[in-house]
């Protein structure tokens, strides 16, 4: 029996080590254009650098203008037909690309690991995420897209009631994905699952940290078996291809998650609807009724992991000053019992993703230094990795209590009342997530309806998922909403086709 397990899944490498080996040549990774694995003619590539090691991991294609041309036209000849293809089928094959995403889990954690530094149990949480966010979608779909709209005509002046309005959603055409580094394969599935099953084709343009893994994901795409054409990967410089991209006339639809481009994206981005979600500065607000030792764990969780690179990391905590002592002391405990090194070790604290990053945050924590901040552990880096640490005593006047770091580096403000907490949170030019910790519920509710956030949690930390919940942030934070359904609508446009009857020869009724 054992004999019979092991033989199995060492047939099983040795397919997903064949199979990806098309994937590759000279050591770079290929492209994927029209359903076919490509070296670009650019003779160029763009290496990929392990944060840990601060070394070339991997190569990718250096991708130039008329390849994005290419995919683009060939994204727009097959999304034709694959409008008219049944739905059912449409989700059947997402299905299927579910089921052989997990089936790679490990070879794509993997490259998380290598890529981005993410913490193994974490990368491999981000695939089997992205697989259960597929079929989701492909279920939704079914439900959402099968549905349409039937309107009577009203009496609105100069209207008999002859006109009959039948309604359904069509799709966009080409959807272009960007995802960021953070979430290089469970925020490409969340643009793709959707664009596809509304019938779309997509474009994907992976960061350069990540493109290896968002490669091999997109590698199960094809495996699956979608028409030639309908989901491509162009990689390279987003100084080369970028604008080019984000500006061409046959993209009609943009969902982009990362920083500031995203702004200037929006200002350069023709007529195409667009989603986006960009940073945030998630308050953690604490009232003195709440349970501290609830709020020091969330803090921790949620201001630290994945070394404080997500969106939605807790990145200003707002505490009552009468309780600030014990809950800066609770944190700090937590703090201590943090494991910061490689990510192969699973380590809470892993290289943040790149120098220039790192250069970043000491900035501002040098900057909180300057101004009289508290350190509540010594400032400490190697390389790309940051120690934890948290600052106690900020105020407004130090760049951290408005800036967010993307790091392990987490401010305390400490507020005389409620009011002062919303003020702060308001005054952000960010919106995307606040937590409120209390154990007064109306309360809460009140200062979740105050705050100016896409989302507001109540006795815990931010989060985007589970990822059928709707996600958005206000402000600089982004543009409309995501999550499963809100993704699948996004991406589709009402149509409608209005029946007129002959106006009747007789008196109805
Ligand atoms: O970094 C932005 C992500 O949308 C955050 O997602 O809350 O699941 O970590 P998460």
């Amino acid at each position: 029996m054992c004999l019979f397990i092991y033989t199995n899944i060492l047939q099983l490498t040795v397919v997903i080590a064949t199979v990806f080996a098309e994937m590759v040549e000279n050591e770079v990774f290929k492209y994927y254009s029209n359903g076919e694995w490509k070296v670009s003619s650019s003779g160029k590539c763009v290496p990929v650098i392990n944060p840990t090691t601060r070394k070339t991991q991997y190569k990718v294609q250096a991708c130039n203008q008329e390849e994005v041309d290419n995919v683009i036209e060939s994204a727009r000849v097959a999304q034709k037909s694959w409008a008219k293809t049944p739905l059912w089928k449409r989700a059947e094959l997402l299905h299927k690309v579910a089921a052989i995403l997990k089936q790679h889990t490990k070879p794509i954690a993997d490259c998380l690991v290598k890529e981005i530094a993410k913490p193994a149990k974490d990368a491999h949480t981000e695939v089997v995420r992205s697989g259960d966010l597929v079929s989701y979608c492909a279920e939704e779909g079914i439900r959402v897209l099968g549905k349409g709209n039937y309107l009577v005509s009203d009496s609105f002046p100069g209207n008999e009631r002859t006109k009959y309005c039948l309604t359904s959603k069509i799709p966009l055409g080409v959807v272009l994905a960007i995802p960021p580094f953070n979430y290089p394969v469970n925020l490409a599935v969340s643009k793709i699952a959707p664009a596809l099953i509304a019938g779309n084709s997509l474009v994907l343009k992976p960061p350069t940290q990540g493109a290896v893994a968002a490669l091999h994901m997109m590698h199960c795409f094809h495996l699956a078996g979608f028409p030639k054409g309908l989901i491509s990967c162009v990689t390279g410089k987003g100084s080369e291809i970028g604008d080019f991209l984000t500006m061409h006339p046959g993209i009609n639809c943009i969902s982009f998650t990362g920083g500031d481009t995203g702004i200037a994206i929006s200002k350069k981005a023709g007529m195409v609807p667009l989603q986006m979600e960009l940073g945030g500065k998630d308050a953690c607000i604490i009232l003195e009724d709440s349970d501290l030792d609830l709020a020091a764990s969330n803090i921790v969780k949620g201001g630290f992991s994945y070394s404080g690179q997500r969106c939605t990391a807790v990145k200003v905590v707002l505490v009552i000053e009468s309780i600030a002592d014990t809950l800066v002391k609770k944190v700090n405990e937590k703090i201590e019992k943090l494991t910061v090194g490689p990510p192969e070790d699973n380590c809470d604290i892993t290289p943040v993703v790149t120098e220039c990053s790192a250069n970043f945050i000491e900035s501002l924590v040098m900057d909180a230094k300057q101004k009289g901040a508290k350190f509540c552990q010594e400032y400490r880096r190697e390389g790309n990795l940051i120690w934890p640490l948290l600052l106690d005593c900020v105020r407004s006047d130090m760049r951290i209590a408005w800036e967010e770091p993307f790091g392990p580096v987490l401010p305390v403000i400490r507020i005389g009342s409620v009011e002062e907490a919303i003020r702060h949170c308001n005054a952000s030019n960010f919106g995307l997530q606040g937590c409120i910790f209390t154990k007064d519920i109306n309360k809460a509710i009140l200062i979740s309806d105050a705050m100016e956030m896409g989302t507001v949690q109540i006795n815990s930390a931010p989060a985007r998922g589970p990822d059928h919940f709707p996600f958005q942030g206000l402000k600089d934070s982004g543009i409309g909403s995501q999550g499963i359904t809100n993704s699948i609508n996004m991406m589709t446009k009402v149509k409608s086709t209005v029946i007129n009857l002959p106006a009747p020869s007789y008196t109805m009724g």
